[in-house]
């Protein structure tokens, strides 16, 4: 059975949103933490605007301060050329452009619609692999409201796979399929994922949900059993995008991995370590997080019967 990937995006898409600055020395350590679990990519942090998430605004420090470990890529997410030229400078391992499928959530997210995104793009690819190590670095594109959009409601599947056979088409070299805002249900995804893979076949494919509605494990099922074996995960269910309103936590890696590894998928995952970082967590936000397994433990976990 083919083992899944999953891209630890807890200290990027988790961290933007909180309400407090978690300090870089704290996002190093957790990262550091989750490079020895065994989880095939962590998307570290974003190179954004700071103005537009200021918790982010370390980014380049957060980079060059964590231990690189072979088999773990470094991935980050940039919206634009200066993003990439920041990226390109600490030698990330992937860059993950993003751009949204609807305008209203591309115009309040990056004041880009995404024929605006798309345009930039070229000339992003073209830096991207004139730099001395950009040949190495793997291009990802993760598409924001692939299954619908906080403003504007259903965003047509037709747009969705137009999308991405124009980012394939710019030289991106895999495609994020993002729920921005828990507005996917399993249906929708089995739909989406059998016709971009039908359509694109070959193409390697991530699935990103948020559990804003409870249906995010259910999305997740419904993707794998669709084919799908590439995941974005946040530790502890932390996460959202602070331009789209409503938006909480995405799906958590630890329930994620649980939920997998107990069907006997093997997710390369190391669980308790896992379990051990997100234990981190509620000290580094100052609250308490959405995972659960965390609190009930593993499905394994016995009690002592009580007396008779
Ligand atoms: N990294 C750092 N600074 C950047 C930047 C980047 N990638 N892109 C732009 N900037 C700076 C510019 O240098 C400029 O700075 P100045 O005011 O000091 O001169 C300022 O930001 C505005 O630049 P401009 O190109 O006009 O950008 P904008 O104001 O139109 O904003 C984005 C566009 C894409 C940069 C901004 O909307 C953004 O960063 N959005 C990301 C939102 C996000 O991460 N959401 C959650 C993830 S889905
Ligand atoms: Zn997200």
């Amino acid at each position: 059975m083919t083992q899944l990937q999953i891209n630890e995006v807890a200290t990027r898409d988790g961290f933007q949103i909180e309400a407090t600055f978690v300090p870089t020395a704290d996002k190093i350590r957790l990262i550091d933490a989750l490079s020895a679990t065994g989880l095939a990519r962590i998307e570290a942090t974003s190179f954004v605007s700071p103005k537009a998430i200021p918790n982010l605004r370390d980014a380049a420090e957060v980079v060059a301060g964590i231990q690189r470990r072979p088999g773990v890529g470094i991935t980050v997410l940039v919206p634009n050329l200066k993003g990439a030229e920041r990226a390109l400078a600490c030698g990330v391992d992937e860059i993950n452009l993003v751009m949204s499928a609807s305008d209203s959530h591309g115009l309040a997210n990056l004041r880009m619609t995404p024929e605006q995104s798309l345009a930039q793009f070229t000339e992003l690819l073209a830096a991207v692999r004139a730099h001395p190590q950009g040949a190495e670095v793997f291009v990802n594109a993760s598409l924001s409201t692939s299954f619908g959009c906080p403003f504007e409601g259903e965003v047509p599947q037709a747009r969705v796979l137009d999308l991405v056979g124009r980012l394939l088409q710019l030289g991106v070299e895999g495609v994020t399929l993002c729920d921005t805002t828990g507005m996917a249900n399993p249906a929708q995804v089995t739909r989406l994922c059998e016709a971009a893979q039908a359509r694109f076949p070959g193409t390697p494919f991530t699935l990103h949900f948020h559990n804003t509605r409870g249906m995010g494990l259910a999305n997740a099922l419904a993707a794998w059993q669709a084919g799908i074996t590439r995941f974005d995960a946040s530790l502890g269910g932390l996460g959202g995008c602070p331009y789209a309103p409503g938006a909480t936590g995405n799906v958590c890696t630890e329930d994620l991995v649980h939920m997998f590894e107990q069907m006997g998928v093997p997710t390369g995952v190391d669980l308790d370590a896992l379990l051990a970082a997100s234990a981190m967590l509620p000290e580094m936000v100052g609250h308490d997080t959405p995972g659960q397994v965390v609190k009930a433990g593993k499905a394994d976990r016995r009690y002592p019967m009580p007396a008779q």
